[in-house]
């Protein structure tokens, strides 16, 4: 197992890591809903239209909500490979049942399961891929535009680092004002707080690798539809026959 693969488990696969990052979600997803919303709102389906849409490191659900709220005949395949992760999700989508299955799928390994492997009408993933080593960015990809339907969408939202200090100083210097005791968050960092910290930012890079990575992997219409600091939604659609 590789050391990345190993601290990314010890995160993601652990009771006491998942209980107190759920313990903590509902504030975080305050301050996420406008990405949220986006997320729906630029999926390319009316609201009353029937679609099955993937979500990939799915966790507990946050972005397939927020898509099944908007398309009341949508239904979500979230993949993940966090049993701790699924289990809660399953509580907490449980408003939703009948609308979504869970399937697991390790990312790095590059293995889909039977069920996702053509014809996917969209896909969607939020904070994961920056878990992921850069060759396997560029590889899952290549692994989604293969999978996607002729005409379809993949949207990421995730976090970017900055090309340049001085922006990265901006952003931080805005996020702090908007987030008082952030700075003081940091400072105190439990043990456990700094080990989720740095397998968080281990493998964030720039934005533009990965616009350069979907148009390499075939997308269209690539861009960064939204994006606060450095949160940003990107994606493109796989070109119609
Ligand atoms: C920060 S959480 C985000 C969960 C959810 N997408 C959201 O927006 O709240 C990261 C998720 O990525 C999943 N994950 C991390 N590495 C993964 C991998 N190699 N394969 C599949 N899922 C992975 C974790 O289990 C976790 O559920």
């Amino acid at each position: 197992m590789s050391e990345t693969t190993h601290s990314n488990d010890a995160v993601w696969r652990d009771n006491e890591m998942v209980a107190s990052w759920v313990a903590r979600s509902d504030e975080r997803e305050r301050g996420r809903l406008s990405a949220r919303q986006m997320m729906a709102d630029l999926l390319p389906f009316s609201v009353g239209e029937s679609f099955t849409f993937v979500d990939l490191g799915a966790g507990t659900g946050a972005a397939s909500r927020a898509v099944l709220d908007r398309y009341p005949r949508a239904r979500a395949v979230l993949a993940d490979y966090s049993p701790q992760m699924m289990e809660e999700g399953r509580r907490e989508l449980e408003a939703y049942e009948g609308r979504f299955s869970y399937v697991e799928i390790d990312l790095e390994q590059g293995r889909w399961p039977a069920e996702l492997e053509a014809g996917l009408q969209a896909v969607i993933s939020s904070l994961c891929v920056h878990h992921l080593t850069d060759r396997r960015k560029e590889g899952l990809f290549g692994e989604i535009f293969e999978r996607l339907a002729p005409g379809a969408w993949y949207l990421n939202y995730d976090p970017v680092k900055a090309e340049d200090p001085e922006v990265e100083q901006a952003w931080a210097a805005a996020h702090d004002r908007r987030d008082p005791q952030a700075a003081e968050r940091r400072a105190h960092r439990s043990e456990e707080e700094q080990a989720r910290y740095e397998n968080h930012v281990r493998h964030i890079i720039p934005l533009s690798p990965q616009l350069g990575f979907l148009r390499a992997a075939g997308f269209e219409a690539v861009d960064a539809y939204w994006k606060e600091l450095d949160h940003v939604i990107m994606g493109g659609r796989r070109p119609a026959l």
